[in-house]
């Protein structure tokens, strides 16, 4: 384990068993029908890879991604997100599936599922890996969850604290000194 991690949430087992029954129910709904995945970089990554291929082959998938960020500071959230790096094609008429890290304030999924109803596509909705609740400023309908997790500051799968850790195989709870630090 990373030293600087105070505890594994999520192994890599259960990270894989929990990403493959998200795959099967995934190909259960879109049986038959073609799906954009939707990645939202950078954070997604890794699920995403994952997850895709976890999807039957009785989906025909593609994929695209987008990057997003959000105006101001952790602690005053203004609801505003622009968007870095756009999709590279259009999505109107398609059936659309977010694929997303984890759903914390909700800010960024909030404009990003409206942004891309908005372009007229022809269903919009939201996988996430984790979800945490408790935080939640924005109300954001979360399709799929991998797992619901309390207000901890988690890092690994994808997941970073200042574009650290993303490589870690698990998801672990970041130790309080390293924030309290910088
Ligand atoms: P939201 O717009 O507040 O829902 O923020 C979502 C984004 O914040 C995620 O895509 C992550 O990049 C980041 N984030 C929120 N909580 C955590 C966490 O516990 N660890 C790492 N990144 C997080």
């Amino acid at each position: 384990m990373h030293q600087d991690v105070k505890e594994i949430l999520y192994s890599k087992e259960e990270l894989g068993q929990r990403i493959a029954e998200l795959g099967a129910e995934i190909s259960k709904d879109y049986a038959g029908e073609s799906v954009v995945l939707v990645g939202v970089l950078k954070g997604a990554i890794v699920f995403f890879t994952d997850l895709a291929r976890a999807i039957d082959d009785n989906v025909d998938v593609s994929f695209d991604f987008i990057s997003c960020s959000s105006y101001g500071n952790s602690t005053v959230s203004t609801g505003v997100v622009r968007i870095l790096k756009d999709l590279d094609r259009p999505v109107e008429g398609k059936h659309v599936l977010v694929v997303e890290d984890i759903v914390d304030t909700g800010t960024t999924l909030h404009y990003l599922l409206g942004n891309l109803k908005s372009r007229g596509a022809k269903s919009v909705r939201l996988v996430a890996l984790l979800n945490k609740p408790e935080r939640r400023k924005v109300p954001v309908d979360v399709d799929y969850i991998g797992f619901t997790v309390p207000d901890y500051f988690v890092v690994g799968f994808g997941l970073d604290y200042a574009e650290q850790y993303r490589q870690l195989p698990y998801i672990g709870i970041l130790k309080e000194s390293v924030y309290e630090e910088a």
